[in-house]
């Protein structure tokens, strides 16, 4: 349709990475890329840092659950919810601020997400390839206290950026009609089931890591227990209370 389209739709996660480094100037380009996102009332409750220490990253892979990518990677992100900078903002200029309100919660963490995506997508267009790291929030209170992030900040993921080493086939998506609903609700077995179809075939015929599995049955580890359950007193004790 137009080549930002076309990219958005080429996107697959990379996971390894040459040895070519991402010039500074091009980081910085691809942060403020991110800024252009909406934020919520202009609030843009975020903060990323970029991992150079390399026992750290290497410290990061681990706590993340042995993801190698996170130290071979030519960058790693770690992109925080911030509500720490605006709440203080506001502060200084003689506002009384009620903090913990699970709104602010999702406030930073949308924003966080919405810039993120700009990085990844911005990033892409320069040829460079990108894999979310969710497996922080395994550990995270040791990344916390490893970046030094302050209450009112936590880290909502990671992000692998390099020049790719490999070229995975794009993983297809849910058909259109299951996400496209037209004025209400509407069930959508139908698509799931057309979906598994889909997604086995993928799994089977793809050129790494093949699988005899499907989209409902790989959803099973995330539902079947209790995700990082140590998320919610993690997050009170970084100060976003969910009240
Ligand atoms: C918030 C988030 C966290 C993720 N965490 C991880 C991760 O820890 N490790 C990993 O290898 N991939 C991770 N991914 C990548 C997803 O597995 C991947 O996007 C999904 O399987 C779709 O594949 P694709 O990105 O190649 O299209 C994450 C993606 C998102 C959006």
């Amino acid at each position: 349709m137009n080549d930002v389209i076309d990219l958005l739709k080429s996107h697959r996660s990379i996971r390894k990475f040459s040895d070519r480094a991402i010039p500074q100037e091009l980081l910085v380009e691809l942060i403020q890329a991110g800024q252009g996102a909406a934020t919520s009332s202009h609030v843009q409750a975020y903060s990323v840092i970029h991992v150079k220490n390399a026992a750290n990253r290497e410290l990061i892979a681990e706590l993340a659950g042995g993801q190698g990518y996170v130290a071979s990677c030519a960058a790693f992100l770690v992109f925080c919810a911030d509500m720490k900078r605006p709440t203080e903002a506001s502060e200084r200029t003689g506002a009384k601020v009620v903090r913990g309100m699970t709104e602010q919660l999702l406030v930073a963490t949308v924003d966080t997400a919405l810039m993120a995506q700009n990085v990844a997508v911005a990033a892409e267009s320069e040829g460079l390839g990108i894999c979310y790291i969710g497996g922080i929030r395994n550990n995270p209170q040791e990344i916390s206290d490893l970046l030094r992030l302050p209450k009112h900040v936590y880290p909502v993921f990671g992000m692998c950026l390099g020049y790719p080493d490999h070229a995975p086939e794009v993983k297809p998506r849910l058909p259109v009609e299951a996400i496209l609903k037209e004025d209400y609700y509407t069930e959508d077995a139908a698509q799931v089931e057309a979906f598994d179809t889909t997604m086995r075939a993928y799994y089977q015929a793809r050129s790494s890591s093949n699988k005899e599995t499907d989209w409902s049955h790989n959803l099973k580890p995330l539902f079947d227990n209790k995700l990082r359950p140590h998320m919610r007193d993690f997050l009170i004790k970084r100060g976003f209370e969910m009240k």
